[in-house]
């Protein structure tokens, strides 16, 4: 693969590098996402206008990949800004008089997920909270990760250097041969048999952005939890969990869901600023970790500044230390409380409402073959499918040209993808289900 353009696409699975969506020609569309420039205020006519409304969104596309990376809604651009000129104006004393204090962002954070404070640590992405998860993990030879084939490059390849450093084994086991037929049981039943006297950690993920198949973490949770019941304290399995793609979508706590850890990017159902996520878990774990980056903190950096060993690692020792990108990064507690004022029940429904009418949709056509379960059951927010005669990034090709942002699957299989969310409304979903079908060879 010599051109490094289609490298990048394949990488992205987003048309974002070609000429198709090139600077200038986002230019001359008059795009608004690449000029900054709020749209036109036009009189909202519903509920779901009104949260459209606070984007500074292009008008004039269906964003329907808009999960990859968040636009911010204007709380969130406003939070951005005010600590941006904060920061800009005397950074010295606006650092010092906030950076040890995250409190206003992790107790919106808290009510959202219906845990403690203390229980979060703040990370850059899911790829970052991932990786200090997978690698502070108190793994030792003889030990078993067992994952699924199902997860993101980024779950794999931490869990692949995690094992490697602490010469411990991973195994990957399929919980679905086709997406389309994921069932909940099926998906319990294969973990359940996969569990072995030697699995200490259970990585799953619980979206799946290469089909859109949900998992069913807490049913995992409970097979999880009587596998453990058998077990001495010291050779029990925790489950760790790649949320990104249920957390801004799903009605559901983080004790609900069932997991020991949860990792997830915030920047991208969830609209926070771009480069911010969480790592959560369960208080009685934390001490078990072994934290890679340097905590700014008082109690690590405290200690060390007293000569004395490091306190036991908590959620907050596990939040990266170093100078952040802070007016993001302090601006996040506004996407939290974005999604609470609109309601996480109506967020959930509203979703699952628009993926139904596009896999009805899709369903109804026949030159398109869907790989992600029709019932909510088994799915959430992502759509992915084959069109006859079409490659993936094809499909998103001819998309975009009409206006229509979808993406591809980054994964060995690739498929196309829609992701109907919370910026999109029927009247979108029926356009780009008439774009879809017009993909069909004539
Ligand atoms: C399932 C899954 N996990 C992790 C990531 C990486 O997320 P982040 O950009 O927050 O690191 C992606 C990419 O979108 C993903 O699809």
């Amino acid at each position: 693969m010599a051109d490094t353009q289609l490298e990048r696409r394949q990488f992205f699975g987003l048309l974002a590098s070609t000429a198709a969506l090139s600077t200038a020609a986002l230019g001359s569309m008059g795009c608004q996402a690449v000029s900054a420039q709020p749209p036109a205020a036009v009189p909202p006519a519903d509920e779901w206008d009104r949260v459209r409304a606070e984007f500074s969104l292009a008008p004039d596309y269906v964003h329907l990949a808009g999960f990859l990376l968040a636009s911010h809604p204007r709380p969130v651009r406003e939070a951005i800004e005010r600590h941006r000129r904060a920061l800009d104006n005397n950074p010295a004393l606006y650092v010092e008089a906030r950076f040890m204090d995250s409190r206003p962002v992790l107790e919106p954070a808290a009510e959202y997920f219906g845990v403690k404070a203390e229980e979060l640590a703040l990370t850059d992405s899911t790829t970052m909270g991932l990786a200090i998860l997978y690698s502070g993990l108190p793994l030792a030879p003889g030990d078993e990760v067992l994952t699924t084939t199902h997860d993101h490059y980024v779950t794999h390849e931490s869990l692949r250097l995690a094992t490697l450093r602490a010469g411990a084994s991973l195994r990957k086991v399929a919980l679905y041969e086709r997406g389309a037929e994921a069932t909940p049981t099926g998906m319990t039943a294969a973990i359940e048999q996969a569990i072995a006297p030697q699995t200490r950690v259970v990585a799953i993920t619980w979206v799946h952005s290469g089909t859109g198949v949900r998992t069913p973490v807490r049913a995992i949770a409970d097979v999880v939890a009587s596998a453990n019941a058998r077990r001495a304290p010291e050779q029990r399995i925790l489950l760790c969990v790649d949320g990104v793609h249920g957390l801004g979508i799903e009605d559901v706590t983080l004790p609900e869901l069932g997991c020991d850890f949860f990792a997830a990017g915030t920047h991208k159902w969830l609209f926070g600023p771009r480069g911010t996520g969480i790592l959560w878990g369960k208080a009685e774990h934390w001490p078990r970790l072994r934290p890679i980056i340097p905590h700014f903190g008082e109690a690590a950096f405290g200690a060390w500044m007293k000569g004395q060993p490091p306190p036991p690692t908590t959620a907050d020792m596990m939040t990266p230390g170093g100078f952040h990108s802070f007016e993001h990064r302090w601006a996040l507690g506004e996407a939290f409380r974005f999604h609470l004022a609109i309601g996480k029940r109506k967020v959930q429904e509203r979703i699952h409402e628009l993926n139904r009418q596009c896999k009805e949709g899709l369903a109804r056509m026949k030159h398109v073959q869907l790989h992600t379960p029709r019932g909510d059951e088994a799915s959430s927010g992502i759509i992915t499918f084959e069109v006859a005669g079409l490659k993936p990034e094809q499909i998103v090709h001819r998309l975009v040209e009409k206006k229509i942002v979808a993406s591809s699957t980054p994964y060995a299989t690739s498929y196309g993808r829609l992701a109907p969310g919370l910026l999109n409304n029927p009247a979108e979903i029926e356009r780009a289900l008439a774009e879809v079908q017009a993909l069909a060879k004539s």
